[in-house]
């Protein structure tokens, strides 16, 4: 493509290092439709006549019918999926194939070609993300009502529901795909006519180019359209951070389906054997989405180092982009796949759930608010239910079984009336909180949003 400069061939090991087309040859379709919108905008122009734009057309469209059936064969020599395409499409249609590359440059090509890409996968990733959530409200729905005692420092804290737990991931998720939609707008914008860094002297139609790809808009300089992969990068992001929310959901099933907890039965399709030891279960799905976040961060850090350093405007550090971005994308879809597939299936231990949750330590919040509604400054009732919570770790006698008029006045053997789960989760009726009808509520209102998605 460059022959005319230079007297040599590229050495074997320079093609090696500086190809792409092993992984990038995915872009085809978005480069091939960039190139459609492009010919078409020539016509316009008076670059190409109809007949030409017609053989530049249905060549494209013949290379891509063969790459989608496998029967293309990419050459390293030729670099790029640009290359790759554009030398084939010459040798079939000869000199109308030539001229395509008129007022282009494969700097605002592969930043056309990623922003579709990421358009399209954007798309996927957020149904995937839907299909979980639908997985999570379908386990939230079953076991709305099951109570579950909730942790902080992974100690003991007040009472739940498993509705309202799984809920919490719902939430998480639902702001993924809110980041993902807000990416995607931002994304959606043409650099096609920026040229290798400055425009050109011939000038396209850029709207029209912009529209036919269903771009909202073009960029706005040229210069930073080359250069910008902010897109990539807010993209690996997204996608880490539902990563890392995937992983913090795989924690709690790891520790849910360990014998100390025994919340959770994961079914034997999801889960692993031992080789050696007869008896295990393992949560191996969990475990490998918990790592899966590492590397799913590993190429946020590879994309923003890759970035970091560089001049304006293009340089060729940023064919770095690619494999970060296609490995986020393919990971997360996996690992979405995957986990909704298995939490459809997995069953609670309600009588493991209820009987942890039925520690009386739990309500011990309970308590001092009871003492409060008696006029008690909240600082005062906080020491006196300490006092209480000793003397039952001291005695062994449990909080809910100790005569509470002992410890302080201020207690009255109405106070027992603190000590029921039940009770305890239908006070908690403020937006948010975790009483069965709230968490009925917010499972009707989650329901009805994803109905549309
Ligand atoms: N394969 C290249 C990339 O992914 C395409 C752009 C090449 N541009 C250039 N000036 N060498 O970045």
């Amino acid at each position: 493509m460059w022959k005319g400069r230079f007297a040599q061939e590229t050495a074997k090991l320079v093609q090696q290092f500086g190809e792409s087309i092993s992984y990038d040859w995915r872009l085809y379709r978005h480069d091939i439709a960039g190139s459609i919108a492009h010919a078409r905008a020539q016509v316009q122009a008076g670059l190409l006549t109809a007949d030409e734009f017609a053989q530049i057309e249905s060549g494209l469209r013949e290379i891509e019918a063969d790459i989608d059936a496998g029967r293309f064969e990419f050459t390293i020599a030729l670099e790029d999926i640009h290359m790759n395409i554009e030398a084939e499409l010459t040798r079939r249609i000869g000199p109308a194939g030539a001229k395509l590359h008129t007022a282009r440059s494969r700097n605002d090509q592969v930043a056309t070609d990623t922003r579709l890409y990421c358009r399209a996968e954007i798309d996927v990733l957020d149904a995937a993300i839907a299909d979980l959530q639908r997985a999570l409200l379908d386990r939230a729905a079953k076991y709305a009502a099951t109570v579950l005692p909730a942790y902080t420092h992974l100690q003991r804290g007040q009472p739940v529901t498993v509705g309202h737990h799984l809920l919490a991931y719902v939430e998480m998720l639902g702001r993924d795909r809110s980041r993902l939609a807000d990416c995607r707008k931002r994304l959606n914008v043409s650099p096609l006519g920026s040229g290798a860094l400055a425009g050109s002297t011939i000038n396209l139609d850029r709207r029209a180019i912009a529209a036919e790809l269903g771009f909202d808009s073009v960029t706005t300089n040229s210069m930073d359209a080359v250069a910008d992969r902010d897109y990539i990068a807010e993209l690996i992001f997204v996608i880490g951070l539902c990563g890392v929310h995937l992983s913090r959901l795989a924690e709690d099933l790891i520790l849910w389906t360990s014998a100390e907890f025994g919340f959770v039965t994961l079914s034997d399709a999801h889960t692993t054997g031992s080789s050696l030891m007869p008896q295990k279960k393992n949560p191996d799905v969990c475990e490998l989405t918990r790592g899966k976040a590492g590397r799913l961060l590993g190429n946020l850090v590879a994309i923003l180092t890759a970035i970091k350093g560089l001049p304006l405007t293009y340089n060729r550090d940023l064919q770095e982009d690619k494999e970060p971005l296609f490995d986020s994308i393919d990971t997360l879809k996996l690992t979405l796949a995957v986990n909704a597939e298995m939490i459809a299936a997995m069953e609670m231990r309600e009588d493991r759930c209820r009987t942890a949750a039925s520690d009386p330590m739990l309500l011990a919040t309970d308590l001092a608010d009871w003492l409060v509604k008696q006029g008690i400054p909240f600082r005062h009732a906080h020491e006196l239910v300490g006092k209480a919570v000793a003397e039952s770790v001291r005695s062994g006698i449990p909080l809910d079984q100790l005569d509470l008029t002992k410890i302080d006045a201020a207690y009255t053997s109405d106070a027992a009336q603190v000590f029921s789960l039940d009770r305890a989760l239908a006070a908690r009726t403020n937006p948010g909180a975790p009483s069965i009808e709230n968490v009925r509520q917010e499972i009707a209102r989650w329901e009805k949003a994803l109905a549309n998605s």
